[in-house]
């Protein structure tokens, strides 16, 4: 197994709708993040996650794939996925893209025409149909729960959906086969077999291109009834497998945690998700009002204190108890719920939390924007995300990257009405231009803690991550030779760290050592190189 290059990566998540538009028509596109790629470098990101960019009729944002071979027009074409790969590549960064495994849109070819036949697919289907099925009322249904929606075509009954309506699942089979529910098909059956080569065609299709592998949207999803997602983990590391035969430097990584079966783990790492307790411990800011499940939590990071660090601490430990060196990626925010600025929080509490997702023992991932605390736009209409479900509105955390002061905050020189989504209309709303030429700027920040990343092993993925104090101001020693005192709180404060007595100042704002003491300014950050 090679891959290792994952340790050293520094993600940086691109939702291709909002990055650059080259074309002027209101849309991001390949193009535009080619000519954005001299950023990415001078940022010190070396890999780019792409939301979907295949072709799409765009009802869930392109994770409703009408076509796995071919980049959605309005992105531009394959050659352009290629030529940006090459570019990329010169600059040491690699692309991962999105694989949605789970499901297509009812306008992929394979649905339609499986909902136009009277009878099952000699070959064997590649959706889940039935005629009569339990629970077929789905009105009310949270999104992402798979239930039953009455077929379009020629085929009587019901499919069955994995997100939204427009989002049929592929059979994977099921795990469960009770007689009285004769349409579940066992995983070894024609239909599951085959979408299972599918995926494998798929994600050969782009390595053979040369993307680095995937993001697994709703990656434990697949096998139906499947407790512990146990069968849904051996399809994975038969794709692991087959993957390290072939494609041996390729990664494949999950949305979210991979469960612990006691079998080898068969993606490259976990992803603390957004949503998850152990992120949102840390980062989440409901004043945006879309995580309503999260909303006791007082997440660590906030300007008043009173937030816990254990419990991410313990799903730390807990995510390497099985293999000391697994990779975690922790993301600034996603496309999916908010930024790491929302609400009433400052940009100089921004400092604090970049410090730590970028000194931390984890695969950082940055949402575009967030180098330069890009907020969440309330009250949008939504665009492309609640199709089904009008509280699942993304729309605020989707706005449109702001580079200058040109109009449209030199996203897009289309008419404004045109634009994907409003530009943030805060006349001092942050861009990168302004912040490139301020070297107290967030986007500053960004680059000097990646760059000191970049040259110091200790603060990468690999190395020990030890806690010495798990309370404000946090601090920890990074492969027991490197130490970083965070205050994430508005108050001042101090702390005697013994081991610290002449350290050397790697990085730090608004923080001094004297003797043993880290003395920190509210929002302040230390990072220090500790004696040998
Ligand atoms: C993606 C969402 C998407 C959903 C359905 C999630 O994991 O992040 O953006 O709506 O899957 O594909």
């Amino acid at each position: 197994m090679r891959h290792t290059w994952l340790a050293d990566a520094v993600v940086y998540e691109i939702y291709p709708q909002s990055f650059a538009d080259s074309n002027a028509d209101g849309i991001g596109d390949l193009r535009g993040v080619i000519e954005r790629l001299d950023y990415l470098a001078w940022l010190g990101v070396n890999t780019i996650w792409f939301n979907p960019c295949f072709d799409s009729p765009f009802l869930d944002a392109g994770y409703d794939v009408a076509d796995y071979l071919r980049i959605a027009p309005r992105y531009g074409t394959n050659d352009d996925l290629v030529e940006l790969v090459v570019a990329a590549r010169e600059r040491g960064i690699r692309i991962l893209l999105d694989l949605v495994a789970g499901h297509t849109s009812v306008e992929h070819d394979w649905f339609r025409e499986e909902a136009e036949r009277t009878s099952p697919d000699p070959l064997g289907d590649r959706y889940v149909w039935a005629l009569d099925p339990p629970l077929r009322d789905t009105s009310g249904d949270l999104a992402g729960t798979a239930s039953w929606v009455p077929s379009p075509g020629a085929r009587p009954g019901y499919y069955l959906r994995n997100f939204y309506d427009q989002q049929p699942a592929l059979n994977f089979g099921w795990t469960h086969l009770p007689a009285d529910e004769p349409w579940r098909d066992p995983v070894d059956a024609p239909g599951p077999q085959r979408n299972r080569q599918t995926l494998r065609d798929v994600m050969a299709f782009w390595l053979d291109k040369g993307v680095a592998g995937f993001r697994v949207d709703m990656a434990f999803s697949l096998v139906k009834d499947d407790p512990g997602h146990v069968q849904t983990m051996v399809l994975w590391r038969e794709m692991r497998a087959w993957l390290d035969a072939h494609y041996p430097d390729a990664v494949i990584v999950p949305e979210g945690a991979e469960p612990r079966l006691g079998e080898p783990l068969a993606f490259n790492a976990d992803f603390f998700l957004v949503i998850g307790a152990e992120h949102a411990s840390l980062f989440n800011d409901h004043s945006a009002g879309i995580l309503p499940w999260n909303e006791r939590l007082t997440p660590f990071f906030h300007a008043q204190g009173g937030g816990g660090f254990i419990a991410f601490e313990e799903a730390w430990d807990a995510a390497h108890a099985d293999e000391p060196g697994r990779l975690v990626l922790m993301a600034t925010a996603d496309h999916d719920f908010n930024r790491l600025r929302c609400g009433s929080r400052t940009m100089e509490q921004l400092g604090s939390t970049l410090a730590f997702l970028l000194t931390w023992g984890t695969v950082p991932s940055i949402y575009f924007g967030d180098e330069i605390g890009m907020r969440y736009l309330p009250d949008l209409p939504d665009v492309e995300g609640a199709i089904c479900n009008p509280t699942y509105n993304r729309a605020g955390c989707r706005t449109p990257m702001q580079w200058d002061d040109r109009p449209n905050a030199g996203f897009s020189s289309a008419a404004p009405e045109l634009l994907y989504l409003p530009i943030d209309p805060d006349p001092d709303r942050p861009t990168v231009a302004a912040q490139r030429s301020d070297p107290d700027s967030t986007l500053h920040l960004v680059r000097d803690l990646l760059a000191l990343r970049a040259s110091t092993p200790a603060l990468r993925a690999g190395p020990s991550t030890r806690v010495i104090n798990a309370d404000y101001p946090l601090a920890y020693l990074r492969g027991e030779s490197h130490l970083v005192v965070i205050n994430p709180t508005q108050d001042s404060m101090a702390l005697t760290v013994p081991e610290a007595l002449g350290a050397r100042l790697l990085l730090g704002r608004g923080a001094g050592l004297h003797d043993d003491v880290v003395a920190l300014e509210p929002f302040a950050f230390e990072i220090l190189e500790l004696p040998r």
